[in-house]
Formats: structure tokens, sequence, C-alpha cells
């Protein structure tokens, strides 16, 4: 006798959720793969993201579900207020909020400029509390199950030198998101944290990252960081794909998760257990 196979096919429908950072690899992942579980999403992503956040949302609308592109910048409270009020008016409240807009990097303490600080902490930490302090509203007055997906990063559980101020603002992230699970329980929101590993995103795979690796060669490719980037891990890969993540980002949004939540999941082959 064959066993049941359970379906897991719109395991989202009738959800409605707030994507940022959605232009991007992991964001727009994400948004394919909460789509094809049933999701309609509303696609945020800075103004310059233009065409690509237009193509996300075409690519989504395609799977039958509603979609809306929305532009504002996580530095800027004003534009994600009218970013959240625009969705709620457009598709109704939402109940997922993925915040996931982030930059990258480097630098050893000493000559990080105070720029580069602000702007770093300023989206990857202020970014996320600026979304959540817009969207929380929303989630409290649904009145339905919510979930808030945060993109923090290995980064937000153990740090390498040179890495100190993404690595501050990424562990920061799981502060706030313990409290945010405290204060949002009651309302049946669940908070949690994602922790990947090295993505194949334009993050990490572009020239100037891929020469830090392998200084020693003009033109490195990915092919050529592959074993060095897989010593840091327990299982045999250089890197994971957006989709990996995405499908943490639906199990921690689906109603399989009911019951997690404050928790930090890391996505990355084993390296946090390797170096932790
Ligand atoms: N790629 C990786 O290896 C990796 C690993 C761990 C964590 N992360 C985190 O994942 C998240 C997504 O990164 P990704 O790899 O998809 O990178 P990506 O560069 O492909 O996407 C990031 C997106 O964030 C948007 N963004 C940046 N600043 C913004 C702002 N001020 N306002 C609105 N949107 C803004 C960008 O326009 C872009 O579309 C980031 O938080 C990053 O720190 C990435």
């Amino acid at each position: 006798m064959t066993q049941a196979v359970p379906n897991i096919t719109g395991r989202l429908t009738g959800s409605t959720a707030l994507i940022t950072g959605a232009a991007g690899g992991i964001g727009s992942a994400t948004a394919r793969r909460l789509a094809e579980e049933g999701a309609n999403v509303v696609a945020l992503d800075r103004a310059s993201s233009g065409a690509r956040l237009a193509e996300v949302v075409a690519e989504v609308t395609a799977l039958g579900v509603r979609a809306l592109a929305v532009h504002a910048d996580v530095t800027e409270q004003a534009s994600l207020n009218a970013a959240v009020e625009h969705a709620v008016a457009e598709l109704g409240a939402f109940d997922i909020v993925f915040a996931n807009a982030g930059v990258i990097g480097s630098g050893l303490a000493e000559n990080v400029t105070e720029e580069d600080w602000n702007a770093q902490i300023d989206v990857n930490l202020g970014g996320v509390w600026r979304t959540l302090k817009a969207a929380i509203p929303v989630l409290k007055a649904e009145g339905s199950p919510g979930s808030v997906i945060i993109t923090s990063s290995s980064a937000g559980l153990r740090a390498a030198g040179g890495g100190g101020t993404y690595a501050a603002a990424k562990h920061g992230l799981v502060g706030l998101a313990r409290a945010w699970a405290h204060e949002l329980g009651p309302y049946g929101v669940r908070v949690n944290t994602i922790h990947p590993t090295a993505v194949a995103t334009p993050l990490v795979m572009n020239d100037a990252n891929l020469r830090a690796s392998r200084p020693d060669l003009e033109h490195p490719t990915p092919d050529d960081v592959r074993e060095l980037w897989s010593r840091g891990k327990l299982l045999d890969i250089g890197w994971i794909e957006p989709v990996d993540v995405a499908n943490a980002v639906l199990f921690l949004a689906s109603p399989e998760a009911r019951y997690i939540t404050g928790i930090q999941l890391p996505i990355d082959a084993g390296s946090t257990t390797k170096w932790g």
C-alpha cells in the first residue's frame, strides 16, 4: 500500500506577502516561491531597481496571483509608510512580511569610515526596523496568524575578521526579532530570522568579491572559488542557491511552522556548526 503524499500546493493561498529587496536574488526567488504556493505579493525595492522589479511582478502575476511593485527606500520611513498604505489599498492587508533588503560591506575596524558604518547600519539594521515599524500596525489589525521573516546571515550568528560592520547589523537583527517575537506573539504573529551562508546572487557573485577570495587570479569565476568556499561548510558545496533560502522562508511563512517563533534558522550547509 502506498502512503498518501501530503498536498503541498497552495500552502499560502489566501495570504499576502510584503517582500523587501524583491528585485534582488533572494527577494525575487522568494516572491516566485511564495506565489507558487498561492500568496499574493507586494514586491518592494528602491527606485533604482526599476525594470528588474517590474520583471519580478510580471513573473509572479503569470503564476496566477496578484502582485504589486512598490518603490521605497528602507532608509526612509516616510517612503515605507506610503508604500505600505498603497499596498493595503491595492491588495488588502498582508499577513507575511519578509524583511530582506540589504547591502554588504567589509573592512578592518580601523579602516571603516563613519560614512560606511552609518550607511550599512542604516540599511541592514535600521531598514528592517523601519519596515516593521510601518508593517506592524497592519499585522496587528489583520486578526489572523501572521509571520515575519527577517534575513540576517551566517554573519548574524558568528563573525569573520574584516566583516565587523555587517556582522554587527546582522547580529542586531537577532535582538530585534527576539523582542518582536515577544511583542507580536499575543497577536498570533510569529517572528524569526534566517541565516544564509553565501548565496549565488549579485551581492557576493561579483568581480570584487571573487577577486578578494582569489587575489592570485586576474578574472576569477565562481568555479575558481568553489573549493575555497566549500572549506567553511560541512557539506561539499561552495554556496547555496536563492531558492534554498526561498524554501526556508516559505516554511516559516506557512501554517506548517505555526508554533515556531523567536528562532534563528541557519541555511548554511553546516557552516555555523563547523565554526560556531
Ligand atoms: N547573497 C548572500 O550570500 C547572502 C548571504 C547571507 C545573507 N544575505 C542577505 O540577504 C539579503 C538579500 O541579499 P541578496 O543576496 O538577494 O542581494 P541582492 O543585492 O541581489 O538584493 C538585495 C536587494 O536589496 C535592495 N536594497 C538595497 N538597499 C535598499 C534600500 N535602501 N531600500 C530598498 N531596497 C534596498 C537592492 O536594490 C536589491 O534588490 C540581504 O539582506 C543580505 O545581507 C545574503
